[in-house]
């Protein structure tokens, strides 16, 4: 009998995710399995410009989604409390056998809840991470959204382990590794290997900074002091900015886009491959986002964490990323020079073995899929 999943998704790091998934499933159904596997995509609408959505899937080969709920921006309760009707009516229609979601942002939290009021079975791909950090709109869809789940797989021994603190029984705690590696180690034969043809500048000669969180783009203080670090770094390197919709817009209201852009090389939203190929072909890798530092783990080139917190401890551990005040520009600048001055982390892979999203069909497959 055919396992029906459904995939709720809604933001740019959820479709490189899912096109790890794709893959595992689309390799599962060619081995003329007696249980096959069919892929159902909600696609919220959270990410719907082309460059943080749709090239996505056109890039990584991922099927387009079966369904587009167009929801768009708004405040958290307003997003998530449309994303939550819509989805209900998909699931409704769909009877699938479980839904699946990853991460932590609203579309994963919406997803998991309208799932979870049907007694569909939730299944979360990179449960068991923390900050502690409440204020983090992130924080609160994890911690909701792991205690919605019946199948949460964890990305590290670590997210096991806080899942288990946290009383979730242990039946329900699968660790996978993380889908992202898997990613990595798939694409890296694929990618535009010289960046130097997406940046026009030489190969280790620059500095990459991604930042869109909100903590970093809505506080002014915050906002300041990246882009007076910018502005210092650039005298010494070459800088590097890929930005974000949200972040073009905060600088636009506070008046600091020309002053970056004078400082630093702006470019587009880049894709997964072109933002591969940007980290691998940059000497320090500084950013905010959740995946870019382990990304460059991965890629071995060494990270700034633009938070105080950093989501991935392993990787502070291991010395390659440095977390910083985000709100003080001597504190990035000093984590930025440590970084530099080339001083490599210490060998370790917290994250699995780059077979993730495999581990996960087979355990979906030998949990729900009966003949
Ligand atoms: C969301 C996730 C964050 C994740 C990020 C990946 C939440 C709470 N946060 O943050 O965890 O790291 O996605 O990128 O879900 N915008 C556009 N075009 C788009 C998308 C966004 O212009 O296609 C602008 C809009 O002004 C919007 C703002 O960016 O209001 C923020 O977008 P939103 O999806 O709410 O949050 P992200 O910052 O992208």
């Amino acid at each position: 009998m055919t396992l029906k999943i459904t995939t709720v998704l809604g933001a740019r790091p959820q479709f490189i995710k899912a096109a790890a998934f794709h893959r595992a499933i689309t390799s599962h159904n060619k081995h003329g399995t007696a249980r096959p596997v069919r892929s159902i995509l909600i696609h919220t609408g959270q990410h719907y410009d082309d460059n943080m959505s749709s090239s996505f899937f056109s890039e990584m080969q991922i099927p387009k989604p079966d369904v587009n709920l167009g929801i768009g921006s708004g405040s958290h309760g307003r997003q998530t409390g449309r994303m939550l009707e819509a989805v209900e009516q998909a699931l409704l229609s769909q009877a699938p056998d479980m839904v699946l979601v990853y991460g932590d942002t609203n579309s994963t939290l919406a997803g998991a809840l309208a799932a979870s009021k049907l007694r569909l079975p939730v299944v979360h791909v990179e449960a068991g991470l923390r900050t502690t950090d409440f204020k983090m709109a992130e924080e609160i869809n994890r911690v909701l959204t792991d205690n919605l789940s019946d199948v949460l797989f964890t990305p590290c021994k670590d997210a096991s382990r806080v899942l288990r603190s946290e009383g979730i029984p242990e039946g329900r705690i699968v660790f996978s590794g993380d889908v992202m590696y898997d990613n990595t180690l798939y694409y890296t034969d694929h990618l535009e290997r010289d960046p130097e043809n997406v940046t026009g500048i030489e190969k280790g000669s620059y500095v990459l900074f991604t930042f869109h969180r909100a903590e970093n783009t809505d506080r002014r203080e915050n906002l300041d002091a990246i882009v007076e670090s910018v502005k210092i770094l650039s005298r010494e390197m070459n800088v590097v900015i890929p930005l974000h919709p949200r972040t073009r817009a905060a600088l636009l209201k506070g008046e600091l886009l020309a002053d970056v852009e004078k400082s630093a090389q702006v470019v587009e939203p880049a894709g997964y491959l072109r933002m591969l190929s940007l980290i691998l072909g940059a000497k320090a890798v500084v950013s905010d986002s959740g995946g870019i530092p382990k990304e460059a783990f991965y890629l071995g080139i060494p990270s700034v964490t633009l938070r105080s917190e950093a989501i991935w401890t392993e990787l502070v551990d291991l010395g390659w990323t440095r977390t910083v005040d985000p709100g003080s520009s001597e504190s990035i600048l000093s984590a930025i020079c440590l970084a530099l001055q080339g001083d490599p982390g210490r060998p370790g892979q917290p994250y699995g073995e780059g077979n993730s999203a495999r581990l996960i069909l087979d355990e979906l497959v030998k949990r729900y899929a009966h003949e």
